[in-house]
């Protein structure tokens, strides 16, 4: 009862209070817990940071040492998976796979899904956090054809996950510092983000108590989307057509301006960076140190940096204070590190997974109510049923 005010998008409607993260789109300012996103992705390791997003500090090492020894404890997935992983076939789009792998994460854990107290949620968190990149790096090796393991528990976090994916079966696996680095920023990067559309269909399934497997499945669902996650890839295809076309990157610029053209220019934009992006700038110079410490030089970066500057010039773009957001780059980074273009949203589903989770725990532990927004009526009044031979 009472008035509904409609607000599509939840533009200017607030749907929790939260701890997590600090976000002021004006002045570009993003701090995880209170801490500048500079700072971490400068100092941190991408496991201190899933800490801190889910607990709230910074771990000490004793607590970064039983917070690592509980995840490797829970490094294995159950062989039977791997029945699930042959199921699809090769051409499946891995964030499809990896919904899927997590979802059914929970007929092999079903005590992970009722969490009546705060350590059953920590059971549940930690053994997500030691599952997924396993998950990651077999959706990877469903089209790679390469085998599939569980990694190396002794290597720290991302060392592993690194290990996972480029290790070859034949080969020695020598790791590489530049790689691992490249890989710590750019999962701090995509940690959290507030209230985005990913993180709020976390909130709101988890918010009916289904387990924290599923709404992290569903997540991973609206994260795969153009205009959100699937950015990342959608830029570097935009990048490749651009290419192909000669590197003209005038005319589509005027095509990403044309109102009756419904092509925009994927990687610029965000609903609250109206300035700029602070995680865009990071990974803006981590691509440059990147590709000159692999010494890799892609054409590609040449287009984006062009596209860049004549977007900032530009006064539709100005007017409407579009700025290039954290996938206009993260893509050419990933391409560098051998990354195929198909995996780039699942390595923001990974880097975001601190964040659904801490957003989770946080939501439960609030209790707050079931997510159930209202919506005005504009269809059909009362009418009288029609048999079948009348209508
Ligand atoms: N290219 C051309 N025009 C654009 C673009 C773009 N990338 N983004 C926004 N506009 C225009 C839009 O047409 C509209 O113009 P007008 O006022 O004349 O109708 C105006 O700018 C405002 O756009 P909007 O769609 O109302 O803004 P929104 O807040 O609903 O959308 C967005 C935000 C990110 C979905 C949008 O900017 C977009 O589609 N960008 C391209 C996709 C992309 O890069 N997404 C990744 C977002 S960052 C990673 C993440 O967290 O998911």
């Amino acid at each position: 009862s009472g008035i509904i005010t409609i607000d599509p998008g939840y533009k200017n409607t607030g749907a929790c209070e939260s701890a997590i993260t600090y976000l002021d789109g004006e002045k570009g300012i993003l701090r995880y817990r209170g801490y500048s996103i500079e700072d971490l992705a400068e100092k941190a390791t991408f496991l201190e940071v899933i800490y801190l997003l889910i607990f709230g500090e910074l771990p000490t090492s004793d607590q970064l040492k039983k917070f690592k020894s509980d995840i490797d404890d829970e490094a294995i997935v159950d062989q039977d998976m791997k029945k699930i992983i042959d199921g699809f076939p090769k051409y499946a789009h891995p964030m499809g796979v990896l919904s899927s792998l997590t979802s059914a994460l929970i007929a092999f854990n079903p005590s992970s899904v009722n969490v009546a107290s705060e350590g059953d949620m920590y059971k549940a968190i930690v053994k997500l956090l030691a599952k997924f990149p396993i998950l990651v790096a077999w959706t990877y090796h469903k089209r790679t054809g390469l085998p599939l393991d569980y990694g190396d528990s002794s290597l720290g976090y991302v060392e592993n996950f690194a290990k996972m994916m480029f290790q070859k079966p034949n080969r020695a696996y020598e790791p590489n510092q530049v790689v691992i680095d490249a890989l710590q920023k750019l999962l701090i990067l995509h940690g959290d983000h507030e209230q985005n559309c990913s993180t709020s269909t976390v909130r709101i399934v988890g918010s009916s108590h289904a387990g924290l497997f599923a709404s992290i499945s569903a997540g991973i669902s609206a994260l795969w989307g153009p205009l959100h996650g699937g950015a990342n890839q959608a830029v570097l295809e935009m990048l490749e057509a651009i290419k192909a076309d000669g590197g003209d990157t005038k005319k589509y610029m005027a095509k990403a301006k044309d109102k009756d053209d419904p092509f925009r220019l994927m990687g610029f934009g965000h609903r609250v960076y109206k300035n700029f992006d602070p995680r865009a700038r990071i990974i803006k110079k981590a691509a440059d140190e990147v590709l000159e410490s692999l010494g890799v030089s892609d054409p590609i970066l040449d287009i984006a940096k062009g596209l860049e500057k004549e977007a900032l010039e530009d006064q539709y773009f100005v007017d409407r204070k579009l700025y290039p957001n954290v996938d206009f780059y993260s893509g050419i980074i990933y391409r560098a590190l051998g990354i195929p273009v198909e995996m780039f949203t699942v390595m923001f589903a990974l880097g975001r997974l601190p964040g659904w989770i801490s957003q989770w725990r946080e939501m439960r532990l609030r209790n707050e109510p079931i997510g159930r927004p209202r919506q005005v009526y504009i269809g059909e009044n009362a009418r009288d049923y029609k048999d079948i031979a009348d209508r």
